[in-house]
Formats: C-alpha cells, structure tokens, sequence
C-alpha cells in the first residue's frame, strides 16, 4: 500500500517510526506498506519509490527540516502535490484537532475521498463535525473513510462498535472516554490527594497537558462519546445543548463520601436511547462494583456497549500516547489493506 501522511508532529512521527521498526515484521506477513509522502503546515516530502522512514527520523531530529532531505524529488511539495499526482492509496491525516471548524483536516479530508483516496484519520475535528457527509463522499467514490484512532485511540471503540456489534442495535454507549482524568481521580481516592496536587502530578508525568481544560473540563470525553453516537448511532449530534460536566470541582470529601458507600467516582460519558431521542451527558458520577467500569484504573479507558442481541459488552484497556495513537492509526491501515469495509 502506498501512503501519504498530513501532519508531521507527536503522532506522525510516531507512525513513521512504526513504520521503520516494524517494516520487516510486516513484510514477512505479507504487509507492504510504501511511505510516499510526508506533509506538514509548510513543506513536505515526496518520493514514489517510498521514503526511507528512519533515515528520515534521523534527519528531523538532528534537526534538519523536511524539505531539505536528499532522497526523494527535489521540487516543494505540498498537499496539492498530492492531490495532483494521486499516486497513493491512502492518506492518513494527522493534523491539530480543531471543534470549530474541523480545519485543516476536514478540507484534506474531503479532498482525498473526492479524488478516491482512502483516508485513516487520527483528527477528531472532521469527525465530529462531518462524519456523515464525509462516509456517504467515501461510499460513492468507493474508498473508506477509517476514524478508530479518534476515540480512545489503542482502544478499540469505533471499530468494535462497526465490525463485532454488526446487525445488533445499540441502546447504550457508556464510556471511561479520557484517561487523564481517570488517572487524577484515581490519584485523589488512593493516595487522598487535592484535586489541585493530583492535577500537578499528571502534568509532572506527561500525563496532563499544560493547559488541561479539554481533559479536566469534560469536553473530550463529550468530543469522543458524540463521534461514538454519530458513528454507530447513526446521528450527526453536535456539542451544543449537551451536559459536560468535568472534574474541577471535585473534593477530597467527595471521593471519601463515595468509598464509604463502597463507591468510585468516574468521568462517566454516556447516552442512551430513550422514546424521545438519545439522551446524551458527561457527568461525575458514584458507581459500585456492578458496574464494569468501576474496575478501570490509572490512566485507562473503557467503552461499555448495550445492544439487543450482543447483549453487554465492556472493552478496558488501550495505553495513551503518541505511539499508541499511531498504532491505532496502523492498525486501521492494515485492516484496510485486508479487505475491511469501513464505510459502507
Ligand atoms: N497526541 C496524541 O496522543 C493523540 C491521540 C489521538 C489522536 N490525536 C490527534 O492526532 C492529531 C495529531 O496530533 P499531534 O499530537 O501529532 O499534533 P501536533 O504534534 O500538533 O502535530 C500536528 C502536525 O500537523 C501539521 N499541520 C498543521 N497544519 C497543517 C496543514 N494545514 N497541512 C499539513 N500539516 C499541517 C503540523 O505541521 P507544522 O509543524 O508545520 O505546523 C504538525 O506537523 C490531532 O488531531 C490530535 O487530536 C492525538
């Protein structure tokens, strides 16, 4: 499979880097996977015979800019390249994620799929904002639009959710959707710390961003839980008039109230179908032992599906990172290679 990848940062790299040390594992189960093209904002790389993946890493990371690498065609390369000589059979798209507009990727995005390329995204933006429209494009010009990076990343949860819930209805989507919060309140309930100690403490880790607000205020766990219910709900919910409520306000004597009715206090994002329409909310919520996702600990995530014939089904685990996110991005590009019909 030939390849282009927009977006050449955390998760780009770390696809590369995938690509070069798992080259030769691939290969030997018939897995051929050709880097042709690396974009990122303002320059890129271009070679038809496949880009050296890690002499690449080695060059950007002595510091060398991509479009002064020696191998490949020497002329300024951008994604318009791309779209003109259409010499590839996916694009992956791994820009910054934007809730506003979905941009840049939602324009790379629909690009691809109008010119017939298949498209593995690792960008919520487009996602949440255009699933629907984006899916129908992929279905008419016969390619597939794969998005399993975008929620939960290692986690299986869109892809679960499409291929082993097949033929079943869902009633229910519940989910452990952001693992730093899981990891800050878990920190407060074991080691009874302040919201504001546990806090520093993923951010001293690597876990919390500098600015957390999108984790520690709901909005990417409600981000992940409307992408599931657009996708396999069959919605396109946006996130105004939804319920978000984050972590911020919580206290030690909250977390202690909880354990002394035999309790944990997760960031539960959850919606369920109901006569009047899917009833959708981010909550902090008290929840015992019976419920699965008492059990997911640390910076894990989870993903409960209720469904009429495939009953209860709760998926926990899926590490958090770059490299992680880009395995997830490698996993639906082999699926794909495989035959998978993602958009259909
Ligand atoms: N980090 C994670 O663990 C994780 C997990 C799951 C999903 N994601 C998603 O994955 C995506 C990438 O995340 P990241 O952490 O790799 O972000 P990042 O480090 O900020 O990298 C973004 C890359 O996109 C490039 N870019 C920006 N505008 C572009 C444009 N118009 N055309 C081409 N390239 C452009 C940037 O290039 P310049 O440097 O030239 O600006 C940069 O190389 C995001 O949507 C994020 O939400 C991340």
């Amino acid at each position: 499979m030939r390849i282009a990848l927009v977006g050449f940062g955390g998760v780009g790299k770390a696809l590369v880097k995938l690509l070069s040390d798992k080259k030769k594992s691939l290969l030997t189960q018939g897995i051929d996977i050709r880097l042709n093209y690396v974009i990122n904002s303002r320059e890129g790389v271009y070679d038809p015979m496949g880009i050296d993946c890690g002499s690449l890493l080695k060059h950007v990371e002595m510091g060398g800019q991509l479009s002064r690498f020696t191998q490949g065609v020497n002329t300024p390369v951008s994604f318009e390249t791309l779209l003109k000589n259409r010499d590839v059979d996916v694009m992956v798209e791994a820009t910054p994620t934007n809730r506003e507009s979905g941009e840049p990727g939602l324009t790379h995005i629909r690009a691809a799929l109008e010119n017939g390329i298949n498209v593995v995204t690792a960008n919520k933006g487009p996602i949440l904002l255009a699933y629907r429209t984006l899916n129908r494009l992929a279905v008419s010009k016969g390619v597939h639009l794969c998005a399993g990076c975008t929620t939960g990343g290692a986690l299986p949860t869109i892809n679960a959710g499409i291929f082993d819930l097949a033929g079943s209805n869902i009633h229910s989507i519940e989910g452990i959707l952001n693992g730093t919060t899981n990891y800050i309140l878990g920190r407060m309930e074991q080691d009874n710390l302040g919201y504001e100690q546990a806090l520093a403490e993923a951010q001293r880790m690597g876990i919390a961003e500098t600015d957390p607000s999108l984790d520690v205020e709901g909005w990417d766990t409600a981000i992940k839980l409307l992408i599931l219910v657009n996708i396999l709900m069959n919605e396109q919910r946006t996130l105004d008039g939804i319920r978000v409520e984050g972590i911020t306000r919580v206290g030690r004597d909250d977390i202690l109230r909880a354990k002394k009715e035999g309790k944990t206090l997760k960031l539960i994002g959850r919606a369920v179908k109901t006569p009047e329409g899917i009833d959708i909310s981010i909550n902090l919520e008290k929840i015992g032992e019976d419920n699965p996702l008492s059990g997911v600990n640390g910076t894990n995530k989870a993903v409960r599906y209720v469904s009429d014939s495939l009953g209860d089904l709760t998926i926990i685990g899926g590490a958090s990172g770059t490299i992680p996110a880009a395995a997830s991005l490698l996993r639906d590009i082999i699926n794909l290679g495989r035959g998978y019909r993602f958009s259909v």
